[in-house]
């Protein structure tokens, strides 16, 4: 067991904290691990603001927000707006990370410097979060000046760190086709794409899931328009400043196999954390934990057929019943990358009987 790997494989983005501080020890580890960061000519250009004062981290949400209203870009003018949007998600600590202007290369060594902090909370267990956001607030010199951070320096990121509420979900599904080798003689490193082809199935699993809230749209008819339907939860649950979880779906209660196109019937949703109530075609509910046999589809979303037959058939020749409609879950987005790379991990809700 190489316990940094498993570290670097299980840390995840934490946006649920208990309202209990961290220890000063845990902290003072953390901010080690920054510190032993590498960095463009050995500059350490960094510079570490941690808060743990509840007004003062609301002053700072508050402050980021108002800026972010401001912004031409439409995603973050959004969040901006977004009432119940926390940017640190209530943690009980964060951290501000600035960088030295006049350093070689003062970005990428703050990077990595909260890299360091995200692996460390991890290793003890401790939740965190790289937040992007945090600098809206300090583009204001005199913001700058209250909370002490050094001249000639420039806000880059905070981190929210605090004990975690539930475990860690999966990592979600890497991208595995952005390596090529050149002159690797040894047969000991993975190729890319070896399990990974256009079409072709990785092994039907079982596995649990977590309970989550959902938003979701019942729609019924042609399947075309799935992608149009996607953009509209998405935006709404978005538009509530919700906490997006990650798990973006499509459930099918019957199929083209079956009826005919415009007596298709399905329902889009977005898992999120947070407080929402029902509004107008969009309803919210509770998805308990389940266990389901899976398989991941790459490629089309039109040709997932086949890995639906293949799971319904490992199904029966190992002895589960299917207990509810497919669920297909999709782990990356159509405008990022070519159909030929979509991947949609296709799950049958089971119970094993034998
Ligand atoms: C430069 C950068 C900025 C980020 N800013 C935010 C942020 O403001 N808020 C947030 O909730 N997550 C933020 N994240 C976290 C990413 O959303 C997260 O790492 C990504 O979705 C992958 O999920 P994972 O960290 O659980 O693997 C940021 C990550 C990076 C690298």
């Amino acid at each position: 067991m190489n316990q940094v790997l498993d570290i670097i494989k299980s840390r995840r983005s934490v946006r649920k904290y208990q309202d209990k501080q961290i220890k000063d020890e845990e902290l003072e580890k953390i901010l080690e691990a920054a510190i032993y960061a590498p960095t463009g000519h050995n500059d350490q250009p960094w510079h570490f603001t941690i808060i743990q004062n509840r007004d003062l981290i609301n002053q700072i949400n508050e402050g980021a927000k108002e800026v972010m209203k401001t912004m031409d870009v439409e995603w973050i003018a959004n969040m901006g707006k977004a009432e119940s949007l926390n940017i640190f998600h209530q943690a009980p600590t964060i951290i501000i990370v600035s960088g030295r202007k006049d350093a070689t290369t003062p970005l990428v060594d703050c990077a990595a410097a909260v890299s360091n902090m995200l692996l460390a909370a991890e290793s003890m267990d401790i939740g965190s979060c790289w937040i992007g956001l945090a600098k809206f607030y300090f583009l204001n010199g005199e913001n700058m000046e209250e909370f002490g951070i050094p001249e000639n320096y420039e806000v880059h990121f905070g981190v929210s760190l605090g004990y975690k509420v539930r475990k860690n979900p999966e990592a979600l599904l890497r991208h595995k086709n952005v390596f090529n080798y050149v002159d690797v003689p040894s047969q000991n490193i993975n190729k890319p794409n070896t399990k990974l082809q256009l079409g072709v199935i990785m092994d039907v699993i079982e596995k649990r899931i977590e309970e989550t809230k959902v938003a979701y749209i019942p729609y019924s008819g042609s399947y075309e328009l799935i992608p149009e339907h996607i953009q509209e939860v998405g935006q709404w649950v978005m538009e509530k400043g919700l906490e997006m979880t990650g798990r973006v779906y499509g459930t099918y209660f019957n199929s083209p196999e079956d009826v005919a196109e415009e007596d298709l019937q399905y329902e889009i949703g977005f898992s999120f954390a947070g407080d929402a109530v029902p509004e107008g075609k969009i309803g919210i509910k509770e998805v308990p934990e389940h266990t389901v046999l899976s398989a991941i589809h790459q490629g089309p979303y039109t040709e997932v057929g086949p890995v639906i037959h293949a799971v319904v058939d490992y199904a029966v020749a190992n002895g589960y019943d299917i207990v509810g409609p497919v669920t297909e879950v999709y782990l990356n987005d159509p405008a990022e990358v070519p159909e030929s790379e979509l991947l949609t991990d296709v799950q049958f809700p089971v119970m094993k009987i034998k």
